[in-house]
């Protein structure tokens, strides 16, 4: 249930995931800060949360952290202070996807590394922000270099470690977080070459310096149907790159099970497809919006700035996203946000009016083709959970505060 109709105060229920009826199960939710994006996102994982769909979400305002305690999720951080880490050199048993292979004769042998020197070249467009053809090519080199001295090359056999794989059962056995190799390896290899040196100097803070946390095995277990990254410590800059990292791991997640049904959410996602991030990046989340239905996921995007999210190459990522989510949710917009989404959205004259004079929480929702005004509401138990209005939370407070006085005063009073 999203919330009830406007007009006719109807409940308004869907089901993402019913494939005779949308042809993906993506969302989209625009709109101005404070019009309520995060407060419906949060609903809807509490309520998806009983229908037993595993939910990971990106959070870079720090505040699913309630509804994460509430529903006995895992919470972790990505930044200076954090214990948990992810290494993004790592391959995963699930990095791979169908369409990086290129020859289908060849099912054997489906070019793990390959595919992960592609992911990294992305990461490193977000970090290497000059990076000329020919540097590219050396760091190319340099990353063969890299997995080469850890064992492992373009030959997939290299990933599995046989002295592992039990003699009697037949599943081999991919390689541990620690047998990958991690920044650091790679930094090594970069400053002892000329040509890599300024490339080393750059990726140095993400080595040893401030943003030494980017270079570690990964230890997250994401095995909970609840997991929230929350990366509010990273600044603007580094801010992309984290979320990149964490798209990365989540996308190999989501893709372990295909039986299983899952929900990705990115929140303030414009900072990764708007003008802190790059087109390589867009690629990535355009690609996981159009084939995580095969892997029985939806995605989320969720975005405030309108027109950053439409920047890059004439607004070609944007579109490519709004296009590929079967299920809209406009909340109130700005003016010139409109004029942006007038064309794609379809919106009628009255409508384009009416969005920017929507209330908190009323937004515009379309299942495919149809669109209708929607109250978000919220029950007054949910609502506690989900709100970061400043008033509520002091209420919640002095709530709190009260009935822990009202327990203690009864418990005297047993004692007396
Ligand atoms: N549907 C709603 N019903 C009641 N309060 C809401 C609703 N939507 C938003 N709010 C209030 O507004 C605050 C800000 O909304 P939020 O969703 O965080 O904005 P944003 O669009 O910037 O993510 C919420 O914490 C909540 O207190
Ligand atoms: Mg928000």
């Amino acid at each position: 249930m999203v919330g009830y109709n406007e007009h006719n105060k109807s409940l308004v229920i869907i089901d993402r995931f019913n494939t005779n009826i949308y042809k993906n199960a993506n969302m989209c939710i625009l709109g101005t800060s404070g019009a309520g994006k995060s407060y419906l996102v949060k609903l809807l994982a509490l309520r998806h949360r009983y229908l037993g769909i595993s939910q990971m979400i990106i959070d870079p305002d720090r505040e699913y952290a309630r509804v994460c305690n509430a529903l006995g999720g895992t919470l972790f951080k990505v930044g200076p202070s954090s214990t948990t880490f992810i290494n993004i050199m790592e391959i995963r048993e699930s990095s791979f996807e169908e369409e990086d292979s290129n020859d289908d004769e060849n099912v054997s042998n489906r070019g793990f590394l390959a595919a992960k020197i592609n992911k990294l070249h992305t990461f490193f467009s977000l970090i290497f922000l000059d990076i000329t053809p020919t540097e590219k090519a050396y760091l190319d080199e340099k990353l063969v270099a890299c997995y080469a001295k850890k064992g492992i090359t373009f030959d997939d056999n290299s990933l599995y470690d046989d002295s592992l794989t039990e003699k009697i059962s037949i599943k081999r056995r991919f390689r541990f977080a620690q047998q990958m190799p991690i920044l650091g390896d790679l930094y090594e290899l970069l400053k002892e070459d000329q040509k890599t040196e300024k490339l080393a100097s750059q990726l140095r803070p993400y080595v040893d310096g401030s943003l030494k946390f980017f270079n570690n095995y990964t230890n997250i277990n994401l095995d909970n149907k609840f997991t929230v990254a929350d990366i509010h410590d990273l600044d603007d800059e580094q801010l992309a790159i984290g979320m990149f990292v964490i798209m990365d791991i989540f996308w190999d997640k989501i893709k372990e099970d295909r039986s299983q049904k899952k929900i990705i959410y990115m929140d303030e996602l414009w900072r990764l497809i708007g003008s802190t991030g790059n087109s390589r990046a867009a690629n990535f989340v355009y690609k996981i919006f159009k084939t995580i239905r095969k892997y029985g996921g939806a995605g989320t995007a969720i975005t405030q700035d309108v027109s950053d999210f439409f920047a890059l190459e004439n607004g070609k990522y944007g579109k490519a996203i709004v296009n590929n989510s079967k299920l809209k949710f406009i909340l109130q917009l700005e003016e010139e946000d409109v004029k942006i989404l007038k064309n794609i959205l379809n919106l009628s004259e009255e409508e384009e009016v009416k969005v920017q004079t929507f209330e908190r929480g009323t937004g515009l929702f379309y299942a495919g083709k149809n669109h209708v005004a929607v109250k978000v509401e919220a029950s007054p138990r949910e609502h506690e959970l989900i709100t970061t209005d400043r008033r509520d939370l002091e209420m919640l407070k002095k709530k709190k505060l009260e009935q822990k006085k009202a327990q203690e005063e009864a418990t005297a009073g047993v004692i007396a």
